[in-house]
């Protein structure tokens, strides 16, 4: 039997990586999209920013409805731009990053890592989840690429082993693999799996 989900998001990058993701890997699913003004707060972590944004989605969407927040993280910068990353890429864009790494040259200080919070809410259940997922790598020295979106063209994942392109060098496809938001969305899975007792 069909069943619809809505990822409730304006960014259709991140849209089209998660039908691609979760129409392969759960049976009948449909991904649609809810477009819509989400507002958001200014809080200390991906989970609470997703939490409180999924509340104005619920109010314009009696369905099966997830939300995402995600960021980028650089340790050496004590986690900036992390819960602000929308701002940063607005304001300061792939190019500030590099800027603000120029000193650091080595890699284990240009170590830096993605992270999604998926918050998903199912009428039936009548309660929110959270999945978050990460993936690890590093700052590029400069930009690379041209697929995705948001930050990818300076972010070097350590996976597949060896891997040299940053993410808007790969593919939907390849990213889908390894990315912090696949790795939220397995999760989100198991659970729609678990919840309405399909075949995993
Ligand atoms: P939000 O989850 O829509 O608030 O987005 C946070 C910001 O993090 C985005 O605007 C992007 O700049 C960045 N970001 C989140 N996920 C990704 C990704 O998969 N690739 C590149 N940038 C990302």
């Amino acid at each position: 039997m069909p069943f619809e989900i809505f990822f409730a998001t304006g960014n259709k990058n991140k849209f089209d990586e998660a039908k691609l993701y979760l129409e392969r890997n759960i049976r009948g699913l449909i991904l649609k999209q809810l477009t819509g003004d989400f507002p958001e707060i200014q809080a200390g972590t991906l989970e609470e920013v997703a939490r409180f944004k999924i509340l104005a989605a619920t109010k314009q969407c009696t369905g099966n409805i997830f939300m995402e927040d995600a960021g980028l993280f650089i340790p050496v910068l004590n986690g900036f731009p992390g819960v602000y990353s929308s701002q940063v890429k607005k304001m300061l864009d792939c190019k500030g990053i590099l800027k603000l790494m120029e000193e650091y040259k080595s890699l284990d200080k240009r170590e830096a890592y993605f992270e999604a919070c998926d918050c998903l809410f199912m009428p039936a259940s009548n309660e929110f989840k959270t999945f978050s997922g990460r993936i690890d790598g590093t700052i590029a020295f400069e930009e690379r690429g041209k697929n995705g979106f948001g930050f990818d063209p300076i972010f070097v994942a350590n996976e597949p082993r060896g891997n040299k392109k940053t993410f808007a060098e790969m593919t939907n496809e390849d990213k889908i693999q390894i990315s912090h938001r696949s790795r939220a969305l397995q999760k989100l899975k198991d659970f729609i799996v678990q919840q309405r007792k399909l075949p995993a």
